[in-house]
């Protein structure tokens, strides 16, 4: 086998929300380092932009836009991007979501709505613009992004994860209505991964996470982790480029956990 082998995204297009930070930022980096052209969407314009900038700055094909996901006409703008640009869409990787931390007791109407929204709803949207340019091309791969948090039922963490199940949920349906045409649609559902996302529920209400709290939360993830580990954005990233990949060309309506093994399930 030559170079990337089925591995090799020269030629096929991918777009990734958000592609400023974490997750997706590490999505882009990849995918465009396998030869794919990308394009980027976060509510953080700027954010996407520093992406797009170290992905062109380093031989790859790349633009940025600003998107807000739970916006439809924004999602559907930032796919015509793709079409536009690169005149087809073959990768659609809908990473952009959020932590919501409180028990059922106490969440507000706005933070359930809210979380809904671009847990869901822009998941959701991705989706639809996506399935909308890869039917009439009768190809395609659709990455969603779910948690671990799926698997096992934690106090406090119940609008969270409830989005991700609906994400999973959407994910194996859309595969069946997909599959006939010739689309893969799966999810990744990744554990405790260090991103700027973690830490949100430990910050203080200017944004400062504690040192100590933090130590002692990684050391409480990895020991939930029979490798003793936490996982790194690069090894998500590595997961949807393996969907995005003909590696993966028989894999549709899967869950795929990179968790480090904290939580391990059928
Ligand atoms: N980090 C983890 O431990 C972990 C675990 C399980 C699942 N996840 C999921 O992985 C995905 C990526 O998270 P991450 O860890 O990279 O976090 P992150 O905070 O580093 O990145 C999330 C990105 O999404 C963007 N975003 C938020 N709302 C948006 C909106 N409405 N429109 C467009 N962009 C928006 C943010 O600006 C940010 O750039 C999320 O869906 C998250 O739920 C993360």
């Amino acid at each position: 086998m030559k170079g990337l082998g089925v591995f090799d995204l020269s030629g096929r297009v991918a777009c990734i929300t958000g592609a400023a930070s974490g997750i997706g930022e590490a999505a882009a980096e990849t995918l465009a380092a396998a030869g794919a052209a990308v394009v980027l969407g976060d509510i953080d314009g700027e954010g996407a932009a520093r992406t797009r900038d170290r992905i062109v700055d380093g031989g790859g094909r790349a633009v940025a836009k600003s998107v807000d996901t739970t916006q439809a006409e924004q999602v559907s703008a930032l796919v015509a991007a793709a079409t536009d640009e690169f005149g087809r869409l073959d990768v659609m990787a809908n990473v952009a979501g959020v932590g919501s931390y409180g028990d059922v007791v106490d969440v507000s109407e706005a933070e359930l709505d809210r979380v809904l929204a671009i847990n869901f709803k822009g998941v959701f949207f991705g989706c639809q613009a996506a399935m909308r340019v890869m039917v009439p091309q009768g190809s395609g791969s659709i990455i969603n992004v779910s948690a671990t948090a799926i698997n096992t039922p934690v106090g406090g963490l119940s609008v969270y994860a409830a989005t991700k199940a609906a994400v999973a949920m959407l994910t194996q349906s859309l595969a069946v209505e997909a599959g006939p045409i010739g689309i893969r649609v799966n999810t990744i559902a990744p554990g405790f991964t260090l991103t700027n996302f973690v830490g949100g529920h430990l910050r203080d209400s200017e944004g400062n996470v504690d040192a100590v709290e933090m130590d002692s939360y990684l050391k409480l993830m990895r020991d939930r982790s029979p490798l003793g580990e936490v996982c790194e954005a690069s090894d998500q990233a590595n997961l949807i480029w393996f969907l995005a990949s003909d590696a993966s060309r028989f894999v549709t309506g899967q869950i795929l956990r990179a968790n480090a093994g904290q939580s391990i399930t059928w």
